[in-house]
């Protein structure tokens, strides 16, 4: 399982569209995903995953004149930041603080049936993991929180190290974040939190460091890379709203429309690359069954099973971008 959720750290400067602030990410497999998704003036695009913007830019700069693109992320601090920097566009970029989970029901509340292009860059972005007052990052000393949507009053980082059971924390480091040494550091957690509560990213990452014998500290990550990263993904419910927002996304794209999904670690690839395939089928009864009584029907044309990588050099510019997977499809 690959374990590191990858940020890029700066924004893609693409020629005649709004400039990025100063705090950056750059976007990962952007211009595969721009060749593959061949977006065309007057079309309507959605980018699920709005974070700094960059995906937006380069889509809003293809498809005017005439046509518009339809920004979402859950974090109201994202929104917010690219309602200033895109407010030069007008009409041509719409900023929506919400769930891709909901899309169906976002798109259709414009009054639209359909759209031709959505783009979903998984995970989170740099200014979150940057961002200290966020706690998404075990190099900086924030509070345990990770909530992509710190408006709501769901679980945190912290509601779950003090509250859950020393099995269920055993088992969430295991699932979502791949940990081998997943019930020494539950048990670590617990013996610590029966002293006092844990509040801080730099506690839990000096915890986990010291469960981990030294010599079985991983070389290239952080020892408490995976647990950081399976909370977040527990915090953030986020395979749920992935499984949601790939039947959403299926359902609103227009025939011939177009989907490109970035997925950063192999439980999110896997849930992206099993509903395409899935999609993609016209009989989904099991291959044992001589014949078929199932009624799906194919909705999607993949134009490759095998996902998009990226090339040597958008590696050796921006290393983080090793564990990202690109998959397209095109609705039938
Ligand atoms: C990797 S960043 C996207 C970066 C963006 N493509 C860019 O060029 O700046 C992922 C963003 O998606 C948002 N996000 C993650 N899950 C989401 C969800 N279920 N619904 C809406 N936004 C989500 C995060 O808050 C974050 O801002």
């Amino acid at each position: 399982m690959t374990t590191v959720a990858v940020m890029g750290n700066s924004a893609s400067a693409t020629p005649g569209t709004p400039e990025p602030s100063a705090l950056e990410h750059r976007p990962v497999l952007l211009h595969p995903l721009i060749d593959s998704l061949q977006p065309k003036p007057g079309q309507v695009a959605v980018d699920g995953t709005f974070g700094a913007g960059g995906m937006t830019a380069a889509l809003l700069e293809r498809v005017t004149p005439g046509g518009r693109v339809i920004a979402i992320d859950r974090d109201p601090a994202a929104v917010a930041r690219g309602r200033a920097r895109f407010a030069q566009a007008g009409a041509a970029v719409t900023l929506v603080a919400g769930n891709f989970a909901d899309l169906d029901q976002i798109v259709h509340g414009m009054g639209l049936d359909a759209v031709d292009i959505v783009v979903l860059d998984l995970g989170i972005s740099s200014l979150q993991l940057d961002d200290l007052a966020r706690g998404f990052s075990f190099r900086f000393d924030s509070p345990l929180d990770m909530r992509m949507d710190p408006t709501g009053d769901s679980e945190t980082a912290a509601d779950i190290v003090n509250g859950w059971d020393e099995g269920g924390l055993a088992s969430l480091l295991r699932d979502y974040g791949g940990e081998r040494f997943a019930r020494r550091i539950a048990a670590a957690i617990v013996r610590r939190r029966s002293v006092a509560p844990l509040h801080s990213t730099a506690e839990l990452t000096e915890l986990v460091a010291a469960a981990i014998p030294r010599r079985f500290w991983p070389k290239r990550i952080h020892p408490a890379t995976r647990t950081f990263q399976a909370l977040r993904i527990e915090v953030n419910q986020e395979l749920k709203n992935l499984e949601l927002g790939m039947q959403a996304v299926i359902s609103i794209l227009r025939p011939g429309g177009r989907l490109g999904v970035i997925a950063f670690h192999s439980l999110e690839d896997t849930l992206v690359k099993n509903s395409l395939h899935v999609a993609a089928k016209n009989c989904i009864c099991p291959p044992q069954q001589p014949l078929c009584t199932c009624a799906h029907r194919a909705s999607l044309h993949l134009p490759s099973r095998k996902a998009i990588k990226p090339d040597a050099a958008e590696l050796a510019d921006n290393p983080r971008a090793r564990s990202a997977h690109l998959r397209i499809a095109e609705k039938l």
